[in-house]
């Protein structure tokens, strides 16, 4: 695939600060409420998604579809339940990412006054790869969703379509075994929609989770297994 060595699900760091990786490693969530009074974001919600394997999760606006996304992701603490990763219980944010859980937010969540590839480098020096090998990685990553040729432009100066592979592409690079993408393909035509996909099954397909809250049928449909929130109950769709 061209990756640098430091992306992809061969990765494992060891360095003070980096992410640990050993195994492939499964991602669950337990009878996991979240309240947001008065709302019920999510009714004891139990989910499993094995190494290798690629969930979409459906649903109208309001569902839960990013509070789930969120809560296996560390950020969100569920009032009842857990959520693990391999044998860990998850407790925070900072936590998860450690064990390589990496989320491309809904509405992408970049920088607009750096470029494309400072938003991609910058978090993978925070988590302690050297700046060379950052820079690489981040490069690569930007080179697999189609915009080598847009490292360099300030995200501000980007399409929607073009900010959102960004947010993509920094979430394949930061991710050390588990990506948890939020309509990543909302924002993109066919030809950029079908580019993501086929990244995101690769990625799954090589050992690690993937989950991706989508209301597109046709995004769904590349998934093996699709899950349906419905005001924060979850049910199986297929
Ligand atoms: N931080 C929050 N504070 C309060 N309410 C929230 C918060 N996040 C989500 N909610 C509410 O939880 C419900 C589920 O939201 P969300 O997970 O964003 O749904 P979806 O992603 O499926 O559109 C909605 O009613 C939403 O308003
Ligand atoms: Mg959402």
């Amino acid at each position: 695939m061209g990756r640098h060595e430091l992306t992809g699900a061969e990765r494992g760091r060891s360095s003070a600060g980096r992410v640990e990786r050993g195994p492939a490693q499964s991602v669950e969530c337990r009878d996991v409420t979240v309240r947001f009074e008065p709302v019920t974001a999510l009714a004891g919600v139990s989910l499993r998604v094995q190494p290798g394997e690629f969930v979409a999760v459906t649903g109208p606006s309001g569902a839960g579809k990013s509070t789930l996304l969120w809560t296996l992701a560390g950020a969100v603490r569920p009032s009842e339940g857990q959520v693990t990763v391999g044998s860990t219980a998850i407790v925070s944010r900072d936590q998860a990412a450690r064990l390589g859980v990496a989320v491309v937010p809904q509405g992408n969540g970049l920088a607009a006054v750096l470029t494309a590839l400072e938003n991609v480098t910058l978090p993978l020096l925070a988590a302690g790869h050297g700046s060379a090998a950052a820079r690489a990685a981040a490069a690569d990553a930007l080179a697999e969703v189609g915009l080598a040729e847009s490292v360099g432009h300030l995200v501000e100066e980007l399409s929607g379509g073009q900010q959102q592979r960004v947010a993509v592409a920094r979430g394949l690079a930061l991710a050390g075994g588990v990506l948890l993408a939020d309509e990543p393909t909302s924002e993109l035509d066919h030809g950029n929609r079908e580019i993501v996909l086929t990244l995101l099954r690769a990625y799954a397909a090589a050992g690690n989770v993937v989950v991706m809250a989508t209301h597109d049928p046709e995004a769904a449909a590349v998934a093996d297994r699709v899950v349906r929130l419905d005001e924060g109950l979850l049910s199986v769709e297929r």
